[in-house]
This record gives structure tokens, sequence and C-alpha cells, in this order.
């Protein structure tokens, strides 16, 4: 069954004096990921991915770009250009209760606060959902997805010996 696009999803935001269409992704973005990782360091994508992947490809982007939107929700920040920016994307556990976040801003973007704006975004669309918590894993030496993910309240909790903290964020 085709899953119906969540068009009363799609937000129109300011960014630095630019306007930016942040909606859930299309199975049509698969080129435009392709574009936008071309972009990003490879230190970056494998920090996103984590994986030691080498090259994103049309393949392994189509998995990213066919969602449910029920419970896997992907956003994309689109440029005026068309051009994907960042990406956000939210999988429920199957519980329904909690859900497992992933993000990555195009490495030619960041620290310009993109990463907040759609991380917050993010949050609230959890927590229209009525989801309890959002959670992520996250490479404990990773220090600039430590600090976005700490600016918006997340809590890390350590696990001896494991370079990943599970970082959490409490809804509601
Ligand atoms: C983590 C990431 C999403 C942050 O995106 P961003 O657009 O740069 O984030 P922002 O500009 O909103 O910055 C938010 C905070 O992150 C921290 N930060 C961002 N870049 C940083 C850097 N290079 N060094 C140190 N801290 C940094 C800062 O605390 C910053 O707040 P401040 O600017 O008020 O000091 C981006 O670096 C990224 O895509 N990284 C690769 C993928 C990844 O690691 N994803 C997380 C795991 S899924």
């Amino acid at each position: 069954m085709t899953a119906i696009y969540p068009s009363h999803l799609v937000q129109e935001v300011l960014w630095h004096g630019q306007r930016l269409l942040i909606r859930p992704v299309r199975s049509e973005d698969t080129d435009g990921y392709v574009a936008a990782a071309k972009l990003c360091t490879i230190e970056d994508v494998r920090r996103r991915l984590m994986t030691g992947i080498m090259q994103v490809s049309h393949a392994l982007v189509s998995k990213f770009t066919t969602i449910d939107y029920e419970r896997t929700m992907a956003f994309v920040a689109e440029g005026v250009k068309g051009d994907l920016m960042a990406i956000t994307r939210l999988v429920q556990d199957s519980c329904r209760k909690s859900a497992e976040f992933a993000i990555i801003v195009r490495s030619d973007l960041q620290r310009q606060g993109l990463g907040t704006l759609m991380q917050k975004m993010l949050l609230d669309y959890a927590n229209d959902l009525g989801l309890q918590e959002v959670w992520g894993m996250v490479d404990c030496e990773n220090r600039k997805a430590m600090s976005l993910v700490e600016k918006v309240g997340f809590i890390r909790h350590f696990e001896f010996g494991n370079p990943f903290a599970r970082v959490v964020k409490v809804l509601g």
C-alpha cells in the first residue's frame, strides 16, 4: 500500500533571512540526498550512519527516502533552489512510546543553527505524537552532536567501556 504524504507537516521557516521548506521526505528525494551527501565530509556521513561507508549510493538512499510516515518519519530542510540542506529522522520503537532520532546537516552549512532548528522541530513533532521520550546513540567523541543534543535538553547516559552514549530527551 502506498503511504499517504503528510502534507499538513510541511512548514516554511526563515533561517538567516532565507526561506526554507521543512517537509517530510519524498521518495523522489533520492537524487537530492545523494547530492547533499557529496557536500558532506566522510566523517559527518560516518557519524550519521555509524558505519565506515565510503559512498552514499542511490540504493542506500532509497531506504531513507521511501518511508511509511507512520512509524518512521524523516524531515528535510529544502532551500529555495530545491537543494537539501539537512535531514532528520525519527523511528518509533515497537512500544510506540519512544523513538530513535538521527540528524545530519550538510557540512558546508553547519554551525549556523540549522541543526538546532531541525532538532527542535523533530522534538515538537515527537511531542505532538504523544511520545514519552526521544533517544539516540551518539559517539562520545562526536563533540558537535553531543553539544547540539545537550543544548536542546537531552541527557547523556554512559556505559563503562561503550564508545557510544545513549542520549535521552524526556517529553511532555
Ligand atoms: C551535529 C550536527 C547535526 C550539528 O548541526 P549544526 O547545524 O552545526 O548545529 P547548530 O549550528 O545548531 O549548533 C548547535 C550546537 O552544536 C554545537 N556545535 C556545532 N558545531 C560544532 C563544532 N564544530 N564544534 C563544537 N560544537 C559544535 C554547539 O554547541 C552549537 O551551539 P552554539 O553554536 O550555540 O555553540 C552536525 O554537526 C552534523 O550533521 N554532524 C554529522 C552527523 C552527526 O554527527 N549526527 C549526529 C548523530 S545521528
